[in-house]
């Protein structure tokens, strides 16, 4: 893992900013650039999570962020932060736009006995214990709604370490609700709710 994160940061640092044209697809340079890391189709590999599928919007204020600095989790900062640093604005829409509109395949990677339960969680929240339901802000299917990104699929590594980052600190937009959501889960409810998500299609 070391060695593979190692050579990311080596292949980050030689990679060309070509100009993006979001017609030309997957054999864009531009498109390569993010591609490489993000996996074929956009669909995640290693650390790098899936952008197939996601809100454009969404997608649009995170690369904002990561050139803010705002997001500044370990692997935004380590990844992110310089893979963002010279896009233009005019990149920045039609990269968006790109990745939005590939079809996004589910990971299907977490454990499927916690499923059911995060699957409750996401719907009802736990009212007793202040956990506020997904539902309302990520959609019946966890699709996403303007800059409310799509959980639907992601993976569960990535899933749960975004939801464990909050609790720790780490920030992403300015008022962002997550963080307050996030302070209310446990290790148990976090696991259960990436589990379940990691299914959804
Ligand atoms: C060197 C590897 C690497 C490159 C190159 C790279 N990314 Fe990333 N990207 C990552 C990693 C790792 C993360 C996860 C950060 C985290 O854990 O919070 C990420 C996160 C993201 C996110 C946040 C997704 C979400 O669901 O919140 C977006 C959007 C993104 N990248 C877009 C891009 C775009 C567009 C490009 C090309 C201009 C690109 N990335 C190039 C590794 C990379
Ligand atoms: C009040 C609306 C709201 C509620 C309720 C809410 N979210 Fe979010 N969520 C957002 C917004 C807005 C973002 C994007 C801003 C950000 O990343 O900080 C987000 C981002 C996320 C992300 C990051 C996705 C990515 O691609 O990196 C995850 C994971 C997430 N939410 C999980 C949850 C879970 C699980 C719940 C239920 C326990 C939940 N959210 C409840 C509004 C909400």
């Amino acid at each position: 893992m070391r060695r593979i994160a190692l050579t990311i940061a080596i292949l980050a640092m030689v990679a060309s900013t070509a100009p993006v044209r979001a017609g030309d697809g997957e054999n864009n340079a531009g498109v390569r650039n993010c591609t490489w890391c993000h996996g074929t189709g956009a669909q995640g590999y290693m650390v790098a999570p899936r952008l197939a599928g996601q809100r454009a919007q969404y997608i649009q204020g995170q690369l904002r962020s990561f050139a803010e600095h705002s997001r500044d989790n370990p692997f935004s900062k380590q990844y992110m932060w310089g893979a963002v640093a010279a896009l233009r604005p005019y990149e920045v829409r039609d990269l968006a736009i790109y990745f939005a509109g590939l079809p996004p395949k589910p990971a299907n990677d977490g454990d499927r006995n916690l499923a059911a339960r995060g699957r409750t969680i996401y719907m009802d929240g736990i009212p007793e214990a202040n956990i506020v339901s997904c539902y309302a802000c990520h959609g019946p299917n966890a699709e996403g709604i303007r800059d409310i990104p799509r959980l639907g699929g992601l993976a569960y590594f990535y899933l749960k370490g975004r939801l464990e980052q909050w609790g720790q600190g780490y920030h992403s937009g300015i008022a962002s609700p997550m963080p307050m959501v996030a302070s209310t889960l446990g290790p148990n409810e976090i696991e259960a709710l990436a589990s379940y998500l990691s299914f959804v299609k």
